[in-house]
């Protein structure tokens, strides 16, 4: 296999989608709490929608990540860093896919049937009337959205670093260009 100093056009792009598209439903959980119920429930169905795109996008992007190896990180990376990255990677994808699954999960114990940006109905899991598997989801929801919102801080504090304190330009393995 080649060794590279950049990740794959595949990563990157799937990357930088996911992180928008993570960022975008933390918003809309967030930033729609107060809004009356109707409008509110809008803004949650796009939320639902979005949040299985993601799935499906980190369920790709993991499969990918499994075919090809990132770039090495630089040999002058001290080995907490290297250890601190790859927990931080590993959370991520864990996150990727719980967070969106235990959401798509809890709907379907209800059961709330959703629309998939208004095209058709999304599929729900068997486990309808379960009280509940929907309470412990729905905890573990709010628990991994708050989790996922601080991983994202330190992640950006970690590049921010990276760019501005020891100025190694580490953001260009990840820069679509
Ligand atoms: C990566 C994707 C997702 C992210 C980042 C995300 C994030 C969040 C966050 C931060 C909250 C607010 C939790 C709180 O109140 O502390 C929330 C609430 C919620 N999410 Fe998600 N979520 C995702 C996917 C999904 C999916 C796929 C579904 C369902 C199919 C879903 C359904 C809900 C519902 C029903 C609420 C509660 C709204 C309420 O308070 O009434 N989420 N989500």
């Amino acid at each position: 296999m080649v060794e590279r100093s950049r990740y794959s056009q595949v990563a990157i792009w799937l990357h930088w989608i996911i992180a928008i598209a993570v960022i975008t439903n933390i918003g809309l959980a967030g930033l729609t709490e107060d809004l009356p119920r109707e409008v509110r429930g809008v803004y949650m169905g796009y939320h639902k929608a979005l949040g299985v795109t993601i799935l499906v996008l980190s369920v790709a992007r993991l499969l990918w990540r499994l075919g090809h190896k990132p770039p090495p990180l630089p040999n002058t990376t001290p080995v907490w860093q290297a250890a601190f990255a790859k927990t931080i990677h590993f959370l991520f994808y864990v996150l990727l896919i719980g967070l969106p699954l235990s959401g798509w999960i809890w709907m379907s114990s209800a059961p709330a049937p959703f629309s998939y940006f208004g095209l058709f109905e999304v599929p729900l899991f068997p486990v309808a009337g379960q009280k509940a598997l929907g309470d412990a989801l729905h905890s573990g929801h709010e628990l991994a959205g708050t989790a996922m919102f601080f991983l994202i801080i330190l992640h950006l504090l970690a590049a921010a670093k990276h760019q501005f304190i020891d100025k190694d330009n580490l953001i260009r393995r990840m820069w679509p260009a």
